[in-house]
């Protein structure tokens, strides 16, 4: 039986519960929340044990278990750190810390102590991600040349958000959203796509801006708006779009020599991937308006989930998958330096601002083994 415990159960905790019911053999041995009486109503709801401490939690969690960190942003590298200082493996929700000195302490001493560390999101491990790569592999489009990826999610600040809850009744940390800012929020959802085809990146040419000020009322909320140009070190060249102003819009487009692979959902582990073939007709250049749908060599991938607000995602892909390398003995395919170089690309997309030039990256991570069913 696999051992998990919770840390944090807000919003996206219910999010991976529900991906855990597809699941069932994952077993949470307990939860932990600062907030005592979202707590209960979480446990309540899910029939799980609420804890009254970390430690409890800790105590309660055998050895060669993993912690799911699902709080803040800002509490994701003290939450990590105990974790780990306790001898546990590290699944945490992204970013992997908001500052990159925090996250190179967190990678070394997940090295130090043996124990796998690992960051969200993993929707790169779901079907669309994983058939959109192979396509990829297998030339599909040609040689590929160009990437641009969109994660616009509209002009959030104006949304109804407040009416936005999870199946347990959490509200959506609209604040909480704004102060970490779209970027470190959704940038990982295609760059992580983006490592896993290409490799890792060495030069980030982007900028960032907040451009709808007073989105929480008296302070400087983190940019709303980020783009970035990413030189991949195999060559590859991508553009990568993080806003919630513009309107909504999650394609990636993979430009090729015989034309162009395309997903127009970011967050949905089941959207199609389509093949545009280029062609000329007469004294025009064409790209097919309807593309073909790319399928993989088999059905049997992994179980998918409903969809809950905005994403139809199986949260448990990534946590699962780290469960799988701890029984094989193997490192994760969402690794200590994927996240630690994930980390340091997109803290320099959202820090660019409106003069950084190009930042050097100094992190590497392999490329990424595909899921047994993509190969
Ligand atoms: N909201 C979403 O749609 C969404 C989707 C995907 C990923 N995420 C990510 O999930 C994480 C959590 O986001 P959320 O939306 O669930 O936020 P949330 O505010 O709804 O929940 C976070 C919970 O963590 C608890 N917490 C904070 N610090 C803690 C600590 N030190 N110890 C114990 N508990 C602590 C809070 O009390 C809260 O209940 C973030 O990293 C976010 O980026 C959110």
């Amino acid at each position: 039986m696999s051992k998990f415990a919770i840390i944090g159960c807000g919003f996206v905790a219910d999010l991976y519960m529900g991906s855990f019911r597809t699941m069932p053999e994952a077993e949470i041995v307990g939860v932990y929340d600062l907030d005592h009486a979202r707590l209960k109503t979480f446990c309540d709801h899910w029939n799980l044990k609420a804890m009254e401490s970390r430690e409890a939690l800790f105590e309660a969690l055998p050895e060669g278990g993993i912690v799911l960190n699902l709080t803040n942003p800002d509490a994701h590298f003290a939450v990590s750190s105990a974790a780990l200082e306790a001898g546990f493996h590290v699944y945490s929700e992204k970013p992997l810390a908001t500052r990159m000195d925090d996250a190179r302490a967190l990678h070394a001493l997940a090295g130090e102590k043996g124990l796998l560390l690992a960051s969200a999101p993993c929707s790169v491990l779901g079907e669309t991600a994983q058939t959109l790569a192979r396509a990829v592999r297998k030339g599909v489009a040609g040689t590929p040349r160009l990437v641009y990826a969109e994660l616009d999610d509209g002009f959030i600040s104006q949304a109804p958000y407040d009416k936005w809850t999870s199946e347990s009744g959490a509200p959506w940390p609209a604040e909480d959203e704004f102060r970490v800012g779209c970027t470190l929020e959704h940038a990982g959802y295609y760059l992580t796509w983006l490592m896993a085809m290409f490799g890792p990146v060495k030069t980030v040419v982007a900028a960032s801006a907040t451009v709808v000020p007073g989105k929480v009322p008296g302070e400087e909320t983190a940019p709303d708006v980020s783009i970035a140009t990413l030189f991949f070190e195999g060559g590859m060249v991508a553009r990568l779009t993080c806003t919630i102003v513009a309107p909504h819009d999650h394609q990636i487009r993979v430009v090729g020599d015989k034309g162009t692979l395309a997903v127009k959902e970011a967050w949905n582990n089941a959207a199609p991937v389509k093949f545009h073939r280029r062609f000329t007709l007469r004294r025009r250049l064409v790209d097919m308006p309807v593309g073909r749908k790319v399928r993989l060599d088999t059905k049997e991938t992994h179980p998918k989930v409903g969809r809950w607000g905005a994403a139809s995602m199986n949260f448990a892909l990534g946590p699962m998958e780290m469960l799988q390398a701890l029984t094989e003995g193997r490192d994760c395919r969402l690794s200590a330096d994927f996240a630690l170089h994930l980390n340091e690309v997109t803290l320099a997309i959202q820090g660019a601002g409106a003069h950084s030039g190009a930042q050097e990256m100094t992190t590497r991570c392999e490329l990424m083994e595909p899921m047994p069913w993509a190969g």
